[in-house]
Formats: C-alpha cells, sequence, structure tokens
C-alpha cells in the first residue's frame, strides 16, 4: 500500500462508531469566522451558545493537551502544554521552514506555532480522537495546518521532506527506538534538524531502563536511556549532531487530574511516600530536550 492509499483507509477511522457521533456534532457546528490569540492559552473568540460549545467539547474527552479557551468554554487539558512548549520556545526559529510535529495529539503546538509563519506545518498523529480535538479548533481558528492521522513509521514514505521535525514525548512508546530516530533522519531535507524530548534516568552508563509492566502507570513505555544512550542511539540512526537543549521533571503544576479527563494522572503514578519514584519504584519522570542534525553545515 503507497501512502496515499494509507491516507485514504485511514480517513474511515473517522467513522468509527465511538467517533463518529464527535464528527456528526462538529459538522452542525456552524461556520463562523474568529478571532483567535495564540497564547499560553489558546484563545477563540466566538458568540456561539456556551452549551453547545460545552456538549461539543465535553463529547471529545479525555483532552490531554492543552489549555484551550472556546468562547467561554476553557478547555483545563490533563498537561499545562504551555510549559514544555514555553521551555523550547527558544531553540527554533520556523519562518518560512517546511515543519512537522509528530505525535502532535490535538495540534496545540501546532497552533502556537502559527506565530513563526511556517511555509508548511504537518502533524502526524493516528488517534481518530486527537484529529477530532484538532478540527474542532481548527473548526474555530482555520489555520493551513494539515493533520494527517499517521505515524512516525510513515514519515519516510511521505509526500514531503521537513526542515525541522518535533518529534515529543514519542520515544519512549516505541519498542524500536532506534528504528523510530531513524525514521525521523528519513523524513528530513539534508540539512534538517530534530527537537524531541523523551523520559531519561541518571546516570553516565550507556544503559536504559526496561520497566517490567508500566512506567509511572503508563503500560507502552519500553525504554528509558540515560542521556548518552540517547546519544548512542542518535549517532546510530545516523545523526551528525546531538545537543542537550534541556531536561526538565514533570510536576503536578504541569500534569494532573482536571474535569476534561476521566480516570488518574500524575498524582497517582508517583509513589506518594516519595515523590522522587513512581509506583512501580523507578526513578520518577524526567526528561531531557535535544536538538539532532542531520548533517553538519559545510564551511564555506
Ligand atoms: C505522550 S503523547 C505526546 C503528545 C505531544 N507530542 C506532547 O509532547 O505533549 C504521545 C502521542 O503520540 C501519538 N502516537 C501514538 N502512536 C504514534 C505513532 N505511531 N506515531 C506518532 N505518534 C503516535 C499519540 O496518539 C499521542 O498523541
Amino acid at each position: 500500500m503507497d501512502i496515499q492509499e494509507i491516507k485514504q483507509e485511514r480517513q474511515k477511522w473517522l467513522t468509527w462508531k465511538n467517533i463518529a457521533p464527535l464528527r456528526q456534532a462538529l459538522e452542525s457546528l456552524p461556520d463562523v469566522t474568529c478571532n483567535v490569540v495564540y497564547g499560553d492559552v489558546i484563545k477563540i473568540k466566538t458568540d456561539l451558545p456556551h452549551e453547545q460549545i460545552l456538549s461539543t467539547a465535553k463529547m471529545m474527552m479525555p483532552w490531554r493537551k492543552g489549555p484551550f479557551q472556546v468562547g467561554d468554554v476553557f478547555i483545563d487539558a490533563e498537561w499545562k502544554s504551555n510549559i514544555k512548549y514555553n521551555l523550547i520556545r527558544k531553540h527554533f526559529d520556523l519562518k518560512d521552514k517546511k515543519v512537522a510535529d509528530i505525535g502532535c495529539n490535538n495540534g496545540y503546538y501546532m497552533f502556537r506555532m502559527q506565530e513563526d509563519e511556517p511555509k508548511l506545518l504537518v502533524g502526524f498523529d493516528p488517534s481518530p480522537l486527537y484529529k477530532t480535538q484538532f478540527d474542532f479548533i481548527n473548526h474555530f481558528a482555520k489555520t493551513d495546518i494539515v493533520y494527517e492521522l499517521l505515524g512516525v513509521e510513515h514519515l519516510e514514505f511521505y509526500e514531503q521532506k521537513f526542515d525541522l521535525i518535533f518529534c515529543l514525548g514519542v520515544l519512549y512508546h516505541r519498542s524500536d527506538p532506534v528504528s523510530m530516530l531513524k525514521s525521523l533522519y528519513r523524513g528530513l531535507e539534508s540539512e534538517g534538524e530534530v527537537i524531541l524530548d523523551t523520559f531519561y534516568i541518571d546516570g553516565k552508563e550507556e544503559m536504559a531502563l526496561c520497566p517490567k509492566g508500566s512506567y509511572s502507570k503508563i503500560p507502552n513505555i519500553y525504554f528509558v536511556p540515560t542521556i548518552v544512550a540517547l546519544k548512542n542511539w542518535c549517532l546510530r540512526a545516523g545523526f551528525e549532531r546531538f545537543e542537550v537543549l534541556e531536561t526538565s521533571v514533570t510536576d503536578v503544576g504541569e500534569q494532573r487530574k482536571t474535569e476534561w479527563i476521566e480516570g488518574q494522572s500524575l498524582e497517582d503514578f508517583l509513589d506518594p511516600k516519595d515523590v522522587s519514584k513512581t509506583v512501580e519504584g523507578y526513578p520518577a519522570p524526567q526528561r531531557v530536550y535535544v536538538r539532532l542534525v542531520k548533517k553538519r553545515k559545510e564551511k564555506r
């Protein structure tokens, strides 16, 4: 199957029985042109009735990434994604670049990236729910952002190569991290760059933690490397340069239970007696942000 056939096939995911009612609610929204402010809270000014906005947005729960404000409805997502975005903001300039956000979720970062005026902005995420949240916000914002229901594994076959690829919070979900890094490498233009973040563990050894069942109650976490092990993966994938940009520890100011998710959040994932550990007894989540350069620029 080529990439166009995969895209067509995946459009059918929007007709799944848990997604179809959300699409209907989306389609019943009137066509409106709105003023949008792309700040820490993505604010959409609209006169649409509160009840219609609230009921449509609630149908699309859980909202993991945000915050958004649509009319007077504040979508207080589980993650205050503005914290991550603001941390990395100083490390890039997207003006006139072809940019991809891999694992873009509902597109929060891509909406923020509008201010830089990239030439092209494409999000990849295979979740029809998150695409529907994106379409809800974009119904009002009317941006040119392209949202593909594709995964990182499709990137190298995509019709377009990118100058800058963001891949935030995805690597630890992949059972073969070096393959994923190779996919990112192949998705880039010849002097392109990746900005990536992942969980890491402390240590000078070239090692990774391999959680038995779950890590921080997240079932699909395969490897949590030391920074030096992460560097080795990236060099093996072909990148010529590896630069650490930032490190951070996630706290309950950034990720917490709100009325826009069901179930648990970070406060339930850490050991209540020692928050430096997860409930499984592993080191608590901390993140490293890196820049990967495909090929160093030739000195002229
Ligand atoms: C932990 S969230 C990270 C979201 C966002 N990038 C961030 O950093 O806040 C992981 C995202 O990866 C998406 N995802 C799942 N499988 C994927 C795949 N094969 N390729 C790309 N993204 C995937 C999920 O739907 C989810 O939105």
